[in-house]
């Protein structure tokens, strides 16, 4: 939600923030903008649409070169998507430039404020007051860091900021409040951004920010203190993924790319998690066993995707470990007043690690005394930092806007948690744990293999491209995959796309379906509870008579629901817990067809942002 991307050192600014914003163009597309401070002033740049437009402007009309820079691509909060609500803004004297991401709550205030000392605000948005602020405070210190922590001082909100000023065109200044900010060191240059994707073919060296901090930086080092004025303690780390790994590399999109780097992804999410007895060795749950063995109640928090994947963690954590496990959207989580005490567990499950609505709810939880877990694929991320412990999933950087590899790595990594408790409470024998973790050890195969046979799924979505409607049906593990499935479509073809519990249909759904709706049905394993099996065997069977075109997922040797399909999806036999792992395979697949065969964005569909750090 809004890419930020600063730099100084000694490369052509430009070039280093355009290709930043490139890497960053996932966080938001409604506008792009760039300034640079050059011969003495300032120069910007800014254009409403992708990227792609700012980059003509630029070929039209070249701004002078210069060292340091600074870029952002906006996902728009207040006002319009237009040329003059894109960042960066810059103060009346064109001096100072400053670019956002977050909602500067007391933005009404100010902007009266600084209308009555005469300034004149040309924009929409809540950002330019920090523009205005920022040119008051430096004439008065002549110091941008320092008069960045006066003005932080006054905002409420969420922001990341980051500006530059023609009078002191060597420094870039970045600030820090519940939204993403990490610095990139280098040799003799240094570089701010929302993502370490930006600079990762700069540096690999990255600095963590603290909320409320303020960063100076310069060619020969980087300052960082709280907005207090007080220096402030950082942690460097070291990006263990390189430039190759946030580029296409031969795909027509991210999503396709990330879709085929799945077997990988949860290859590497369980490697280093199992020791050489079979056990499951969990180093960075930090939350001791005493402690783990007093839980009485798991609470799951999450948003889009990552609350899919705790609906399924519900399954396992409840069948594995007899813990109760509420799943709770993050958004409507602390608004409800929830029961929350010490003994309880709070898993907060993120891909990016910043979503605002997951923080907040997580803050809420800890407030009340409860232990919180992250499950996050973001090193150096907000909610892991705020957490009591952090299990990452090591799906490696995910651009496409439509959420895939990090889904499936964060199933494994629920799998992985509901089976440490298991182990830690001793509701499960050794034995059982190393029997689902050898079916664990199977599951990145089967994957590959569902990915091996895609074909005709592909050939399908694209006969279904002029469909208004797409149904998904599933029963217990299989619901939540169905309101995945409906949740892809949705975000990715901008069909009316809806999950439902198979069982639910007849109490209602079942209305909607008439002649050659396409219905697609996730059939759990015929081997294991074969009542649910043959319950929505019935099911598919109840829409068929009513004229719906059934695509049924199924697996390998189920005979059963062969004579009711008229699409059949073959998936390789998995343990019904685990079945999610592959059964969603075939669904984002769809999904990404039924995109490209609409024509529209598959990696950036509208509207949409990867990261959302608003509430
Ligand atoms: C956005 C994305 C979704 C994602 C959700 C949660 O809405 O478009 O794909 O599932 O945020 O993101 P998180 O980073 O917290 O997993």
């Amino acid at each position: 939600m809004c890419g930020i991307v600063g730099y100084v050192g000694a490369q052509a600014a430009l070039d280093v923030v355009m290709a930043g914003l490139k890497r960053l163009e996932y966080r938001g597309y409604d506008s792009a903008g760039v300034a640079v401070p050059a011969d003495g002033g300032l120069a910007a740049a800014k254009r409403a649409g992708k990227l792609v437009n700012l980059e003509k402007a630029l070929v039209e009309r070249p701004l002078p070169a210069g060292t340091t820079g600074i870029g952002h691509t906006r996902w728009a909060t207040h006002g319009a998507p237009t040329d003059a609500n894109a960042h960066p803004h810059l103060d009346n004297a064109g001096r100072v430039a400053v670019v956002h991401n977050g909602i500067i709550e007391n933005f009404a205030v100010l902007r009266a404020e600084l209308t009555e000392r005469g300034h004149d605000l040309a924009s929409e948005t809540d950002t330019e007051v920090v523009a205005h602020l920022l040119a008051e405070e430096f004439s008065a210190t002549a110091d941008l860091a320092e008069a960045m922590r006066l003005v932080c001082r006054r905002l409420t909100g969420a922001f990341t900021l980051v500006a530059v000023h023609a009078d002191d065109p060597d420094v870039v200044v970045g600030a820090r409040r519940n939204s993403p900010l990490v610095v990139g060191v280098g040799e003799g240059e240094a570089f701010l951004a929302s993502d370490v994707a930006a600079f990762i073919a700069h540096t690999r060296s990255a600095i963590e920010l603290g909320q409320d901090q303020v960063v100076e930086l310069r060619r020969d080092g980087v300052t960082v203190t709280g907005f207090d004025g007080r220096p402030a303690e950082v942690r460097s780390y070291h990006v263990d993924w390189d430039a190759s790994a946030a580029e296409k590399g031969g795909y027509d999109y991210f999503m396709l790319k990330e879709i085929a780097e799945q077997p990988k992804a949860v290859a590497d999410t369980l490697l280093g998690r199992i020791d050489a007895a079979g056990s499951l060795s969990l180093d960075e749950v930090r939350i001791g066993a005493g402690e783990l063995r007093e839980v009485d109640k798991v609470v799951i928090i999450a948003c889009g995707t990552a609350f899919h994947a705790g609906l399924i963690a519900k399954y396992a954590i409840e069948h594995w470990t007899r813990i109760p496990c509420e799943v709770e959207l993050a958004s409507e989580f602390r608004y409800r007043d929830p029961i929350l005490g010490h003994r309880t567990l709070v898993i907060a499950i993120s891909q990016s690690g910043e979503t605002m609505d997951t923080l907040m709810a997580l803050r809420h939880a800890r407030e009340q005394g409860s232990k919180v877990l992250a499950i996050c694929n973001t090193n150096g991320s907000t909610i892991p930092r705020e957490s009591d412990a952090a299990l990452y999933t090591h799906a490696g950087p995910e651009v496409a806007v439509a959420s895939t590899k990090a889904f499936l790595t964060q199933l494994v990594a629920c799998y992985l948690v509901a089976l440490y408790l298991a182990q830690v409470r001793g509701t499960k024998w050794g034995d059982e744990i190393g029997a689902v973790i050898r079916d664990l050890s199977r599951i990145a195969g089967a994957v590959e293999r569902v990915l091996e046979t895609m074909e005709p799924v592909r050939a399908l979505a694209r006969t279904l491209a002029s469909k208004d409607t797409v149904l998904f049906l599933g029963r217990h593990v299989g619901y939540p995959v169905a309101l995945e499935g409906a949740l892809k479509l949705k975000e990715l073809a901008y069909m009316h796309a809806e999950g439902f519990a198979a069982g639910e249909l007849k109490h209602g759904p079942i209305a909607l379906i008439e002649e050659d709706l396409p219905v697609v049905v996730v059939v759990p394993s015929p081997q294991a509870r074969s009542v649910l099996h043959d319950k929505i065997v019935s099911n598919i069977q109840e829409i068929r008579a009513r004229g719906a075109r059934t695509i049924v997922i199924a697996e390998e040797g189920d005979e059963a629901v062969a004579p009711y399909a008229d699409h059949l999806i073959r998936i390789p036999a998995t343990p019904t817990l685990l079945q999610p792992v592959v059964a969603t395979v075939p669904l984002q697949v769809f999904a990404c067809e039924l995109a490209t065969a609409r024509g529209n964005e598959v990696d950036q569909p509208r509207n949409l942002a990867k990261s959302v750090t608003v509430e």
